[in-house]
């Protein structure tokens, strides 16, 4: 039986300040309350509080992630931050492909695949992310985008190498919008994503590889959603900003 896994993706929000108060008060809470989940949770922060972030949670079972990386090893790439550097602070976990980078920062699958092959490199996790627009699921187009995503990225590893990975199927419409996708809608394509990797590496992998739903995840949809067969737990955006949301999808 798979692990439930939450990834709290913070994006561009949290200061210092609010990074701090909230993990050392979510440790607090989930100590002392002694919060029964047995789920994995990690949480993804802005790159300037991973350091502190790891820190904090040190001897907790919190994993911190980043949310990017440049694909390129070092050099004049102003503003950008590299695997290793990452690695050097004792950051174990990415976030590659999501929606925003992909549409806001034109990172396509072949960018998409060099920075998997430099995460590799320096050992970390991959939370990679896929899913289809509004426009392409209208045309009915969702099962050829996820799985275009994956031919031109992920499945160019090695069996070996799948270990490393989460995958998260955050359809583009639901993302930040309210409107999660049904549950049928998501299981359905967590079936087809589990069955391209039964396909591709054998069952061993496909029974092991973690599929987690993102988009307007809240405490009235969390609960079914992780119900699914095929869904190993949730990518959270809005409502992993405040510790009460983010305890009560823990909880669901
Ligand atoms: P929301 O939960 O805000 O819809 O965001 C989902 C997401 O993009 C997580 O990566």
């Amino acid at each position: 039986m798979r692990k439930k896994i939450i990834i709290a993706n913070w994006k561009m929000n949290h200061d210092f300040h609010e990074t701090s108060f909230f993990l050392r008060n979510f440790l607090k809470i989930i100590f002392e309350k002694k919060i029964n989940h047995n789920k994995e949770i990690i949480i993804a922060p802005s790159f300037p509080f991973l350091h502190i972030s790891n820190q904090i949670s040190q001897g907790t079972t919190l994993k911190i992630a980043a949310q990017n990386i440049h694909q390129m090893e070092k050099g004049s790439y102003t503003g950008e931050v590299s695997a290793s550097m990452l690695k050097s602070i004792g950051i174990t976990k990415v976030i590659l492909g999501h929606s925003e980078r992909r549409e806001l920062y034109f990172e396509n699958n072949d960018i998409l695949f060099e920075k998997i092959k430099i995460a590799l490199k320096y050992g970390l996790n991959i939370i990679f992310c896929v899913g289809e627009t509004a426009i392409e699921r209208d045309q009915n187009q969702q099962f050829n985008i996820v799985k275009n995503q994956l031919k031109e990225t992920v499945f160019h590893c090695s069996r070996d190498e799948i270990r490393f990975f989460y995958i998260a199927y955050e359809p583009v419409w639901a993302i930040g919008t309210g409107k999660n996708a049904t549950y049928e809608q998501a299981q359905t394509m967590h079936e087809f994503i589990r069955s391209l990797f039964l396909e591709k590496y054998g069952e061993r992998v496909s029974d092991k590889i973690p599929i987690l739903y993102g988009g307007s995840i809240n405490n009235l949809n969390a609960r079914d959603l992780f119900l699914q067969k095929d869904i190993d737990g949730g990518l959270v955006g809005n409502y992993s900003l405040k510790i009460d949301n983010f305890l009560e999808i823990i909880q669901s």
